[in-house]
Formats: C-alpha cells, sequence, structure tokens
C-alpha cells in the first residue's frame, strides 16, 4: 500500500484545531483510496519559542527534508512579535525549500453567504499565483540612526529574473489548463524600478505563451474590481506581498478568510511542499473549538492532488462542497454556531 510520510506543525492558536480535521479527512479518504499516511508531529510555535528561545530546533529544515510533504496550521501569536515568530519558522521553510510557487484559489460555494451582492455560486472560480520567496519580503535593509530624531528603516525588495520568472511560468501554463486569461498584479506608476521589471518578464513570458491571452492591472484598481466583478477572473499572478493583500481579499469576497486554502509549491520537487491554510492563528477565537476548519481541509485536497490523489482530492473537495449546500451547519465565521468537531463530523459523514 502507498505511505506517504507527512510532517504535521500545528503551531499556534486555531492552527492547532484546524489540523486534526485535516488529519482525519486524509485517513479516511486515504483509506477509501487504498493509500496511508505516517505522520511525525512538531511542536514548533510560539509556544516552544517562550520555553527554548527558538520557534524550531537548529537542524529544522533537515528534520523535514525527507518528508513527501508538509501540512501546517498556523504561525504566531500575542506576546511574541509576528516577525520574529514568522521569520524563525514559515518563511524560512517556504525559502529554504524553494517553494516559490503559492497557489491560493479561490471559490464561491453553493450555500455560502458571499459579502457581495452579485455573487452566485459557481461563477467566481479564480486562483491567485503569489510569487512566495522573494519581492517585498527581503532581508536586505535595516534601522538606521537609531534613538536619533532622524532615525530610519529600509527595506530592498528584491525582483530577480529568474526568481519572477519561474512563478511567471508557472501562472502561464496553470491559465493555460484553466480558462487560458491571465491578470499581472502591477504598480509600475508608483513603484518605478521592480515593477517596470516585472512587467517586462510579464510580456516576455507572455509572448512564449501565446495561447494564454494576459493583461496587466495596477493592484489598487484591481483590488476594486475583485470586489466589484471578481466573476472575471481566471488566474490572477501576484508579487509576493500584493499576493499576500489579494488572496485574503478574495477569501472575504468568497465568504470567509476561513476557508481559503494555500499550496506552497516546489514545482521541481527537489524538496517537501507545504499545504497550510491562508488564515492565521486568529487568537481573538482561539481556544473556543469555533474555527472553520475549511482552509484546512481543502489545503489537505491540495496536498493530495500534489501527493499523486486527483481523485481522492476530489473527493475532499466534493464533500466541502456538499456540507456547505446540503447542510446548514456553518461556523461562526459564516453565521452559523457549529464547532469545529461538528462541522468535521457531518463532513466526514457526506465523504
Ligand atoms: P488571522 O487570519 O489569524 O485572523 C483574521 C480574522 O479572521 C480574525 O478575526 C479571525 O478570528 C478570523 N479567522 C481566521 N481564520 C479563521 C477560521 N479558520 N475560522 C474562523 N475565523 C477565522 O489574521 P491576523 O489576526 O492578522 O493574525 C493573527 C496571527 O496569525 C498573527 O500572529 C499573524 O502573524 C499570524 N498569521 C500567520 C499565518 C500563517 O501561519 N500562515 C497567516 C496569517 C497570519
Ligand atoms: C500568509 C501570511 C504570512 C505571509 C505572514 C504571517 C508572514 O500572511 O501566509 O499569507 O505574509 O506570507
Ligand atoms: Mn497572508
Amino acid at each position: 500500500m502507498t505511505n506517504h510520510h507527512i510532517a504535521l506543525i500545528p503551531g499556534d492558536g486555531i492552527g492547532a484545531e484546524v489540523l486534526p480535521p485535516a488529519r482525519r479527512v486524509l485517513d479516511a479518504v486515504g483509506a477509501r483510496h487504498g493509500f496511508g499516511f505516517t505522520y511525525t508531529t512538531y511542536d514548533w510555535s510560539c509556544e516552544r519559542y517562550a520555553r527554548e528561545g527558538a520557534m524550531m530546533p537548529q537542524n529544522g529544515l533537515d528534520l523535514l527534508r525527507d518528508k513527501d510533504a508538509i501540512l501546517l496550521g498556523a504561525v504566531g501569536y500575542p506576546g511574541v512579535p509576528d516577525h520574529v515568530s514568522l521569520w524563525g519558522l514559515l518563511i524560512p521553510i517556504r525559502r529554504g525549500f524553494r517553494q516559490y510557487v503559492n497557489v491560493r484559489p479561490i471559490r464561491v460555494f453553493e450555500g455560502i453567504d458571499s459579502p457581495l451582492r452579485t455573487a452566485t455560486p459557481g461563477e467566481i472560480d479564480f486562483v491567485v499565483v503569489r510569487e512566495n520567496v522573494e519581492g517585498e519580503y527581503s532581508e536586505i535593509g535595516g534601522r538606521l540612526n537609531r534613538g536619533f530624531p532622524d532615525e530610519l528603516a529600509v527595506q530592498e525588495s528584491v525582483f530577480t529574473r529568474t526568481g519572477v520568472t519561474r512563478v511567471l511560468d508557472y501562472a502561464f501554463e496553470l491559465a493555460a489548463r484553466r480558462g487560458g486569461r491571465l491578470i499581472s498584479a502591477t504598480k509600475s506608476n508608483g513603484i518605478v524600478h521592480t515593477l517596470p521589471f516585472w512587467d517586462e518578464l510579464v510580456a516576455e513570458r507572455g509572448r512564449s505563451h501565446p495561447e494564454v491571452d494576459w493583461d496587466q492591472e495596477h493592484i489598487d484598481a484591481l483590488a476594486a474590481k475583485f470586489v466589484l466583478d471578481p466573476a472575471r477572473f481566471d488566474v490572477v499572478v501576484a508579487s509576493n506581498l500584493f499576493g499576500d493583500i489579494l488572496s485574503d481579499l478574495a477569501a472575504a469576497v468568497a465568504g470567509s478568510i476561513g476557508i481559503a486554502p494555500a499550496a506552497n509549491l516546489n514545482p521541481e520537487r527537489e524538496f517537501p511542499s507545504m499545504f497550510e491554510p491562508v488564515h492565521g492563528s486568529a487568537p481573538d477565537i482561539a481556544g473556543r473549538g469555533i474555527a472553520n476548519p475549511l482552509g484546512a481541509i481543502w489545503s489537505a485536497a491540495m496536498m493530495l492532488d500534489h501527493l499523486g490523489h486527483p481523485e481522492a482530492a476530489g473527493d475532499v473537495t466534493g464533500a466541502i462542497a456538499a456540507v456547505l449546500a446540503k447542510t446548514d451547519l456553518r461556523t461562526p465565521d459564516l453565521g452559523g454556531t457549529a464547532t469545529t468537531t461538528d462541522f468535521t463530523e457531518k463532513l466526514l459523514e457526506l465523504l
């Protein structure tokens, strides 16, 4: 029987509440399709930081290296500055394992109340492809003249030909497999060095993908169009920071940030890829058992696809659609009163 070895990193807050449901779904669907999972769980978190002074051990990446995939809950909690917790765990994994594509699909499921008056289920179905290892998230910069009135902070954005081209190629190829349309997020009217370069590379890659109908839009106008006319999008490709912001916006448009999944991919498969919900540790609701597990469960479905089980992945997204369309059970972020566990039980029943 095929067996996959998965690294589980529950992390902080609701991260630890949404991973067990995802694991139950994986085991159930694996049993049906004739494959199984071995899990190794790592307690890397802000709690570990408080105890041992580091989010993960020094050889953390070495421990993950031989796993088939990583499933992560969320990282970050009040008490540890976010730049410490995230740069101590999440970002080193993305960068160390060259997970340079972050795929973030958006769908309005039947049975979900989108905050948009105009959103019809089925009509909104697109993917944000986020550059995941460079751009605005850079380590180059610093704080100067600390303690003086002219103190300042600088951080350099880094856009490399290699880094931009490879994520664009992924996005163009994805668009070619989907609806054949791609929008690139830019701001070359305001950010005059990096984004004109990004735009140039988009045009270059566009010439190599004549089957894709592509265009570019300024990020500010694009954000408005996510709200005004989300049905027109197929694939949206964006730099690291723009993609981060757009994916939360898109998730909200689709009903709740609690549903949205993410796949941090190393397309060459030199290293394990990492799957995690788009949302964070949600300290405001942590510990109450009411987190929406769908973001984590859908992320697990993306992992199944990556591991070569598209049919099992389809079963999971089918069960997500079914629990929303056929039942009234909803966690509070979707206007209901269901707990994480009740909701998961019902989904498992429909799987
Ligand atoms: P957040 O996503 O944790 O929460 C934003 C809002 O959405 C909150 O009101 C929260 O209750 C709600 N929400 C999020 N997920 C939900 C779910 N599954 N079900 C129901 N409601 C949900 O974002 P934040 O408040 O900006 O960040 C909190 C912490 O998480 C910070 O430390 C931040 O750095 C971290 N964070 C981590 C990740 C990650 O690990 N990938 C992602 C984003 C934020
Ligand atoms: C995400 C998160 C992270 C990011 C933070 C927590 C560093 O917001 O995965 O979207 O910006 O990448
Ligand atoms: Mn984010």
